[in-house]
């Protein structure tokens, strides 16, 4: 039996007080994050440098003692591993070489031959479990394919995923091709993430909210379960979190259709309403909303009790309902962490 309460939590056992860590954790609100992240030299460097991504992830362990670490890494290395170009505009996010055309796609690199590149997070991975402390679970995560997909076919984040709705509607073989990839790579991907000691795995699907009807059960759930299905048979009783962000009524039964163990929940549903249709499946994970960690104060305290009671008669791991932002405020991180444990 774990004493790891997120490990606990993952099994279905309705903790007293809920595990708690935060989506982008480690990131630009703060200052020992952005010092490291200047010694790396930018961002990609930062999570290709071992040592640095591993400093980076711990830091936010030793300033709250989260309940768990999620190793530093991005969903775009995947893709890069793959044979795109990636890089970041400072100030704007990613921008990659487009893959549109069935001749870009039979470019791309067989889903086997992706771990020479991705070597040092498989690293960063080894280092993690050997420095973090015993209490706290190490997650290792990927971007889900469809969401991966949104961003090489536009060769940069969309609002409504445009491009891709576009070649799904116009070239559907190749759109498939790409999403089929993608799931076989991040089957080796993650593998080897557990292999070097990632102890529960999260899936990024931020913009599955814009599939509808049968394009969500065929790229967001079928996906989602093909990967599960295939880390489970290779390690048995390994958790995996499914994060269908904006998934709306699609989040009532994912976990089932899927195999996940656990619900991650953003913050366009309400945490009651989440906790009768999806919580009663098993364990979910949120859904704080992010904007109480620049605005804090009295509305943080009561918003972060309201989330903890909405889902207290189930399992639950409290988590905002999408990543910190770089504009909040460390003080309020601290404020929702006391309120969480001391109630
Ligand atoms: O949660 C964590 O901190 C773990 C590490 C992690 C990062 N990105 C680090 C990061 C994880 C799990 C991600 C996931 C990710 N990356 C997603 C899915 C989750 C989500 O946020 O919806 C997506 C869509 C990406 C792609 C990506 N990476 C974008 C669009 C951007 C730019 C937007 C931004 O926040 O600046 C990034 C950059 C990025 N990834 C940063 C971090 C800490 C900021 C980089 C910096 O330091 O300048």
């Amino acid at each position: 039996m774990t004493d790891k309460t997120i490990l606990r939590a993952l099994k279905g056992e309705v903790l007293p007080t809920p595990p708690v860590w935060m989506m982008r954790q480690a990131g630009r609100y703060l200052p020992e994050y952005r010092a490291t992240r200047a010694q790396a030299g930018d961002f990609l460097s930062l999570c290709y440098n071992s040592e640095l991504a591993a400093e980076v992830t711990l830091q936010p362990i030793r300033r709250y003692g989260f309940d768990a670490a999620i190793l530093f890494a991005d969903i775009l290395l995947l893709p890069q591993a793959l044979g795109v170009d990636l890089w970041f505009e400072t100030g704007e996010g990613p921008r990659m070489s487009t893959t549109t055309t069935a001749a870009e796609l039979a470019a791309l690199k067989a889903p086997g031959d992706v771990h020479e590149k991705l070597a040092p997070i498989y690293e960063t991975v080894k280092i993690l479990r050997r420095e973090l402390p015993r209490e706290t679970t190490l997650i290792g995560f990927a971007g889900a394919p469809w969401t991966v997909a949104t961003y090489m076919i536009a060769g940069r984040g969309t609002r409504d995923q445009g491009p891709a709705h576009a070649l799904k509607a116009a070239d559907r073989a190749t759109f498939a091709g790409i999403i089929d990839l993608l799931t076989e790579a991040t089957i080796e991907y993650l593998s080897q993430q557990v292999v070097a000691g990632a102890e529960v795995i999260k899936l990024f699907d931020s913009w599955a909210g814009s599939l509808k009807g049968q394009d969500f059960e065929d790229f967001a759930v079928a996906p989602a379960a093909r990967i599960i299905a295939a880390l489970k048979s290779r390690f048995p009783g390994l958790p995996i979190i499914a994060f269908p962000r904006e998934a709306g009524e699609g989040y009532v039964g994912f976990a089932q259709k899927t195999g996940a163990d656990c619900v991650a929940i953003d913050n366009s549903v309400s945490a009651d309403w989440a906790a009768a249709n999806v919580q009663k499946d098993g364990c979910v994970q949120g859904n704080l909303d992010p904007r109480h960690m620049v605005t804090g104060g009295v509305a943080l305290v009561e918003a972060t009790r309201e989330v903890v009671r909405a889902f207290s008669k189930g399992p639950h791991i409290f988590n905002l309902g999408h990543g910190i932002t770089p504009d909040a405020d460390p003080e309020n991180v601290a404020l929702m962490i006391e309120t969480i444990r001391k109630g």
